[in-house]
């Protein structure tokens, strides 16, 4: 199967002054964390990360430094995630995809191997949502009704590019929503994993870290 792993987002809400894929976890950048993973499981053929285009030379040799470039396919992100996303799916060529992203370095392979064994067109891994939660209108949500959606997730390839097309010009924040909302593709929900969250604002940054460390032991640098 091919995995396409994003990593061609600016990392705004972080406050870093580089995007969140070159920051480093235990010394080592988080795209290579995604890359520690996916090069590691035999079921995974072709590996394609999407990069901000000004950043691809910088790109390839961090990567170059840890793995042989030749076997990983680096192309141009787009303005969106999901342009990316689409962006990506033109050079997959298996019958399914793993879609991962950079920003969630605590996934493990065994989680992997197993949701790669679940069978159907939109594998989606989800925790329960821990906030009690108020709509816009002020009107509270049931949280027991609710998950939190995770990455990666598995995608039947032909359905997800044919959902890509349909969705051009929108803005979906995931691929499940979209291939829900455009092509009635319901997702599979599979238990997912407490820590494996995404980084995204700063204080993300400092819990990463913590949690880097339990999971590590001392952590080494950052
Ligand atoms: N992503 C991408 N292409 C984009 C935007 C995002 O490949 N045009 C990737 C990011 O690199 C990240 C994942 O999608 O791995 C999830 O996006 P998000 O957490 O929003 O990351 P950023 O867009 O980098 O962060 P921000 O929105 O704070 O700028
Ligand atoms: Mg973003």
């Amino acid at each position: 199967m091919d995995a396409i792993i994003l990593a061609a987002g600016y990392g705004c809400r972080t406050n870093l002054h580089f995007p969140k894929q070159l920051m480093r976890l235990g010394g080592k950048p988080l795209i290579i964390h995604a890359l520690d993973l996916f090069m590691n499981i035999q079921e995974i053929d072709n590996i394609i990360i999407t990069v901000i285009p000004e950043t691809i030379n910088e790109i390839k040799e961090i990567i170059n430094a840890y793995y042989d470039i030749s076997k990983i396919k680096i192309v141009e992100g787009g303005s969106t995630r999901q342009e990316s996303v689409r962006l990506a799916l033109e050079h997959v060529k298996s019958k399914r995809v793993i879609i991962h992203e950079s920003a969630r370095p605590f996934i493990n392979r065994r989680f992997v191997i197993n949701l790669l064994s679940i069978e159907g067109d939109s594998i989606i891994p989800c925790v329960p949502v821990i906030p009690t939660i108020y709509n816009k209108k002020g009107y509270y949500e049931d949280r027991d009704k609710l998950v939190d959606i995770q990455l990666p997730q598995i995608f039947n390839t032909e359905l997800l590019k044919q959902a890509h097309m349909e969705a051009i010009g929108k803005n979906y924040s995931d691929d499940s929503s979209l291939i829900c909302d455009e092509l009635c593709v319901y997702p599979i929900l599979v238990k997912g994993l407490e820590e494996n969250f995404k980084i995204t604002s700063s204080i993300d940054i400092e819990i990463a870290r913590c949690v880097y460390e339990t999971i590590n032991g001392s952590g080494g640098g950052f």
